[in-house]
């Protein structure tokens, strides 16, 4: 199952970047590339009943399988980045971490208003990141139909978060 494909190839860093924290390094994963492909063939099975017209990945780690998952199904990738990255005219909003705090931003034409949005990450923590994502994109009329992510971590109420409270669809594969 990719499920277990995945847990098998991701490293936990105990204590980074700050004392407390198990982070969660997909870089094995990038570096298997069969693996690669299975997971972005996930992704397509379980947002094909979406009918998405554009993906918004966030920076920096959810650019990786978010731009892969675009491209495979030909729909536009638009980057949320960190504060004071973005060339054009853009929008922000504030964010709270697992560990810290962060300003994200997005352009003002990523997309049409109307338009149905899947929001990508590569990992769920406590949701602070996603929630200001759904923010930004609905400030520009976005529709979010639903957020992806390779890993939710369950000890957190992430999940919980984007079904309950923000009433949005959470596809996560491990
Ligand atoms: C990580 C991860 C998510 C966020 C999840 O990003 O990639 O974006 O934290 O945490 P949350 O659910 O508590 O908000 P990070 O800020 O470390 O940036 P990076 O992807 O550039 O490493
Ligand atoms: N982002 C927030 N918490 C994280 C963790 N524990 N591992 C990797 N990325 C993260």
């Amino acid at each position: 199952m990719i499920e277990q494909k995945i847990r098998s190839e991701v490293r936990d860093i105990i204590d980074f970047p700050k004392d407390g924290i198990v982070f969660k390094d997909i870089t094995p994963i990038l570096k298997n590339p069969a693996l690669c492909t299975e997971i972005v063939e996930e992704f397509v099975t379980r947002v094909a009943h979406l009918k998405i017209d554009a993906i918004v990945g966030i920076e920096s780690r959810g650019f990786l399988f978010g731009m892969l998952l675009a491209n495979r199904l030909q729909k536009p990738f638009i980057p949320v980045r960190k504060e004071g990255k973005l060339p054009y005219k853009s929008i922000k909003t504030v964010c709270d971490l697992e560990y810290g705090t962060a300003v994200l931003e997005i352009h003002q034409d990523a997309f049409p208003a109307g338009s149905k949005v899947l929001l990508h990450d590569d990992l769920l923590a406590t949701g602070g990141t996603i929630s200001a994502a759904v923010d930004l994109i609905q400030q520009l009329g976005g529709n979010v139909v639903a957020c992806s992510f390779l890993i939710s971590l369950n000890f957190l109420d992430g999940k919980k978060l984007i079904e309950e409270d923000l009433q949005k669809e959470c596809i996560v594969l491990l």
